[in-house]
């Protein structure tokens, strides 16, 4: 197709677009949280989506998941992946969201690595293995979009495997926006997004939690899934940008507060 030129001879830029119809979708991780925020909003902007993680979720019981394809994996195991992404075959844009939302909290010095070991090989091999395995079947015009947390740029005591397990995973983006092109890579940087992640605070200290974050973060209130989908949406259908890390976090690393 030929590409029509402006008055100053340039390409016309394309019109901006937010569409993903007839496009291929696959979200790790996307069958709850803020990967299921991903999915939807895949979903909503026209795109075929396939979630996967390790439960094998009935529509009857979870009713939000009829629009999608279903895949049961475990990222930390790299045969999985492997065989994973043979079967899912050609896609155009790839979402890693998994992660654990257990474990590796704790003061550095009263752990042993045992935690950091099992977080880092499921968070930053996990999303390693499945940009390695899906990147052949990726479509040259698609997209990898990685998911940290504004804690990779802010940390607090007690994170500090979480913390470095998110920056490698941003500088994993950043390395492979350079290796990959052009194809695209990027990660998500989400602040505190209401999912069941914060289930292991009682009642009373996620109301703190909650009221902490309307009182410090710029934003005055609390993230949810569909924030951050809308910035997953933005990302597959943006055609410049790659080696970004896009932070949707109502501002929370420009203020200091504690849980
Ligand atoms: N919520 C927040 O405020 C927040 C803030 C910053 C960063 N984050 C990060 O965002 C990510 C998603 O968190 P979330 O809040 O959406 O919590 P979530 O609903 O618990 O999502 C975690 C997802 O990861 C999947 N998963 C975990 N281990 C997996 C594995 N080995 N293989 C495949 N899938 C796996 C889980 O599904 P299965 O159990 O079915 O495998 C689940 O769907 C996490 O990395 C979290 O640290 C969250």
């Amino acid at each position: 197709m030929a590409t029509s030129q402006n008055e100053l001879g340039r390409p016309d830029s394309p019109s901006p677009s937010y569409d993903l119809t007839g496009k291929r979708v696959v979200v790790v991780g996307g069958k709850t949280g803020i990967g299921l925020g991903m999915a939807l909003a895949a979903h909503a902007a026209g795109a075929s989506v396939t979630v996967a993680s390790r439960r094998s979720a009935s529509i009857v019981d979870h009713p939000e998941l009829a629009p999608f394809d279903q895949l049961v994996l475990d990222i930390s195991h790299e045969d999985a992946v492997r065989n994973a992404f043979n079967d899912i075959g050609s896609l155009d844009h790839l979402l890693v969201a998994a992660g654990p939302t257990d474990g590796s909290w704790g003061a550095f010095m009263d752990e042993d690595m045992r935690g950091v070991r099992s977080y880092a090989n499921s968070k930053f091999l996990g999303s390693w293995a499945c940009a390695r395995y899906a990147a052949p079947k990726l479509a040259s015009n698609g997209s990898i979009t990685f998911l940290t947390g504004g804690i990779a740029a802010r940390s607090k005591i007690g994170m500090t495997a979480v913390t470095s397990t998110f920056a490698a995973v941003e500088a994993l983006a950043r390395s492979l926006a350079l290796e990959l092109g052009p194809i695209r890579v990027n990660a998500i940087r989400p602040g505190f997004i209401d999912t069941d992640l914060w289930n292991f605070l009682s009642p009373t200290d996620a109301a703190d939690v909650r009221g902490k974050v309307r009182t410090n973060f710029p934003a005055r209130r609390i993230g949810y899934p569909a924030d951050v989908g809308h910035a997953a949406v933005f990302l597959m259908t943006n055609p410049y940008v790659t080696g970004t890390i896009l932070e949707v976090s109502g501002g929370e690393t420009l203020v200091d507060w504690q849980f």
